[in-house]
């Protein structure tokens, strides 16, 4: 028992009985067997959870897409990704799939504008630091259907979605300013909204 609990414990001895609950909510937070909401050991390994996340099987073209979690999310992987991952760089198979030529024949969703965009400033080198360009208007640069590399790693903000049982329910709602927003983005044709 550490100090801070024996304090405590004398404390509620000492006649401040109504406290005695919040000793034991106390020591239950102390207790490091049983930190936060999780319901297993943490000393233990993640493989003696009592649930483990379940990840769809279904492979793409098999799967449902799911409504974007707001108005321009990154939308969730619906399908498995089962030997698509990890990306590599010379292997990246998404794109095999989702580039806008081949989206319409694979029925996925076309890749869109924002990824074959530049919206990093110029840079300038000047005695040893770097400068932002002085023009300070927002950066649109269309790579004319390159896609931009700052995007190549998909999985750094496509994540798919699994099946757990949630300690406390998420009671967010999204709310779309059209109603089309839940399946599809225009970040593009909006992307300087509110700066310009
Ligand atoms: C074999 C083709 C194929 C490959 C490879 C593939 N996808 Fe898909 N993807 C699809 C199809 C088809 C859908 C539409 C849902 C369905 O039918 O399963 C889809 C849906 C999606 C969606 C949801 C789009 C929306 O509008 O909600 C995202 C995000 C996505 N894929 C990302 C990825 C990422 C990231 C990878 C690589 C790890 C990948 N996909 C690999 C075919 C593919
Ligand atoms: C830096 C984060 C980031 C990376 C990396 C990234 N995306 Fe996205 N993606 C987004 C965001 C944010 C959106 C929604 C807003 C928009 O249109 O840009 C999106 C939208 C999409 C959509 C839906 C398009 C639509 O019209 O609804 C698809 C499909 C997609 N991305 C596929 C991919 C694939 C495949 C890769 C890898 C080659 C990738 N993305 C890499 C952030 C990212």
């Amino acid at each position: 028992m550490n100090k801070f609990l024996i304090s405590v414990s004398l404390i509620s001895i000492l006649g401040f009985w109504s406290c005695s609950s919040d000793v034991s909510e106390i020591e239950t937070i102390n207790n490091d067997t049983k930190l936060g909401l999780i319901d297993s050991d943490v000393k233990k390994n993640a493989d003696d959870l009592t649930s483990m996340p379940t990840y769809t099987d279904n492979a793409p073209g098999l799967s449902e897409r799911v409504d974007r979690a707001f108005e321009n999310a990154p939308p969730m992987i619906p399908h498995s990704v089962e030997g698509l991952v990890p990306i590599t760089m010379s292997v990246n198979t998404c794109t095999t799939c989702h580039l806008p030529d081949v989206a319409v024949t694979m029925e996925s969703t076309a890749m869109p504008e924002s990824h074959f965009t530049n919206y990093r400033p110029e840079v300038h080198l000047t005695d040893g630091t770097y400068d932002v360009a002085t023009n300070k208007n927002v950066t649109q640069e269309s790579l004319q259907g390159k896609l931009n590399m700052a995007r190549y790693n998909c999985t750094q903000c496509h994540v798919t979605q699994a099946n757990v049982d949630l300690a406390i329910e998420n009671t967010f709602r999204a709310v779309y300013r059209k109603s089309d927003l839940s399946v599809k983005s225009d970040l593009s044709d909006n992307i300087t909204e509110g700066v310009k």
